[in-house]
């Protein structure tokens, strides 16, 4: 195959990407979006604030017109985010508890209805875990809400959109580590319970190098009876083309890893400004990390 789209579906997955829906008027964008991409990522417009920016009025124009250029074009939608301490509105940033708990439910409710049937896998909860090396929750005004708070959002977002695949999403767990061994133990700890989980999305940004285990952290996860996914990929620095490979032979070794999604097509569309992490060009040109991934899938 010849796109990273058709050599994806070649292998039983999908290669993806995050789209802005403010470049979908970019005709360089666009060509590259439906050439090379069978799937897509909303960057910024199905999250909370983008979606819900006063309590109760909810806003999908620019999430739906990306739900639509996708529905166009045969591609795959992941849904980003339903329950994310960043970019939540400014109104629920001023609740707390039960309040703010009932709010984020109903959030979560409404979102995946309306989308309901229409999205590949959701990432219901995102980065909920902290950085201390000690495996912690984040400490935000959700986690205040009760430490049940990522289930709770579970049995919402399950309720709503059956068919959805739900995930559970974060950074810094790409390889074995605390962090990653404390989602871990949530999803074998959800499993024994019942706690529909279906996926786990490992962002993957990175500078350099993937870790040395990142195909056995991957692995251990499918191990527990749940889908991985790559769902944020870019990858700064000297070994970008390598690192690209590594990770996408990564995801093709382990059978339960569906797809690989790039957060985002050229450098210049990029939320890591000067880091220059994606596969095409500011010109919209294939770079060596695009031929690497492309050999290796
Ligand atoms: C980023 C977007 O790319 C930016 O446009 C926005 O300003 C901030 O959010 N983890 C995530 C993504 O889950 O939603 C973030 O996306 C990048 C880090």
């Amino acid at each position: 195959a010849t796109t990273l789209r058709a050599a994806a579906v070649e292998k039983g997955r999908y290669f993806g990407t995050a789209v802005a829906a403010s470049r979908l008027g970019d005709s360089t964008y666009t060509r590259i979006l439906n050439t090379e991409f069978g799937s897509v990522t909303a960057e910024n417009e199905m999250k909370w604030d983008a979606t819900e920016p006063s309590r109760g009025t909810f806003n999908y124009s620019s999430g739906d017109r990306i739900l639509a250029q996708a529905q166009a074009n045969g591609q795959l939608v992941r849904g980003h985010a339903l329950a994310w301490h960043s970019q939540m509105p400014g109104w629920a940033q001023s609740l707390s508890g039960s309040t703010l708990r009932s709010a984020m439910l109903n959030h979560i409710t409404q979102v995946a209805t309306h989308y309901r049937g229409k999205i590949h896998s959701w990432d219901v909860v995102n980065e909920a875990f902290a950085d201390d090396g000690r495996g912690s929750r984040r400490n935000s005004i959700l986690q205040q809400t009760g430490n049940d708070w990522i289930e709770a959002a579970f049995r919402a977002a399950r309720a709503a959109d059956p068919s959805a695949r739900l995930c559970y999403n974060d950074y810094n767990t790409d390889g074995v580590n605390a962090k990653s061994t404390a989602v871990y133990n949530m999803v074998v700890d959800f499993k024994a319970r019942g706690v529909p989980i279906d996926c786990v999305g490992f962002q993957s940004h990175l500078t350099n190098s993937a870790p040395g285990d990142y195909q056995a952290n991957l692995q251990r996860f499918a191990n527990l009876g749940v889908d991985v996914q790559i769902t944020e990929l870019d990858i700064s620095g000297s070994g970008q083309a390598d690192a690209y490979a590594t990770v996408t032979k990564a995801c093709l070794a382990v059978s339960r890893c569906t797809g690989i999604t790039v957060w985002g097509i050229r450098d210049s569309d990029s939320w890591r400004t000067g880091a220059n992490p994606l596969l095409f060009d500011a010109n919209g040109n294939k770079k060596a990390a695009y031929t690497a991934v492309l050999n290796a899938l």
